[in-house]
């Protein structure tokens, strides 16, 4: 089994970028923890992170045939990208939305996902600890 991870905007930053909201980790130890997840599972890992959609929507294209499943944070974008909807229902890889902190709960702007209808579930506020969860959820799914 093979999943893609993407990461969008400013989640380079991790660990510089507010620390109070995202954590002090970094997305190197991010990915450090889930690849660690992920091998213990059996599970192939890929990361990948960009600041620009277009990238993304690249992405997600290319994983068809590659990838079983997606875990994606695509961060700002998930509030305005219709692009990235629309590659994730091309694709129709089951895909795992995950946001490090509780999007509920912050500014109006970040309430809504244009991604979440086309999820198998949509993790948020347990910071890296959703990336682990979204890996399980895929491993029940396509186990
Ligand atoms: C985020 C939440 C988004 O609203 C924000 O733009 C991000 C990160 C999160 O992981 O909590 O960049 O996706």
């Amino acid at each position: 089994m093979k999943v893609l991870v993407i990461n969008g905007p400013n989640l380079n930053m991790l660990g510089v970028r507010e620390p109070d909201i995202y954590g002090k980790g970094t997305l190197e130890e991010l990915e450090g923890m889930l690849r660690e997840h992920a091998r213990k599972k059996g599970v192939m890992c890929d990361f990948y992170q960009s600041n620009h959609e277009g990238a993304i929507v690249e992405k997600i294209q290319q994983a068809l045939g590659v990838y079983d499943g997606i875990i994606i944070n695509p961060a700002a974008y998930t509030h305005t990208s219709i692009a990235i909807l629309d590659a994730l229902k091309a694709v129709g890889l089951p895909t795992v939305e995950v946001h490090l902190s509780d999007i509920a709960s912050r500014e109006s702007f970040r309430q809504h996902s244009y991604i979440s209808p086309v999820c198998v579930k949509t993790i948020t506020g347990k910071h890296f600890q959703g990336y682990l969860e979204a890996l399980d959820v895929l491993v029940d799914k396509l186990g």
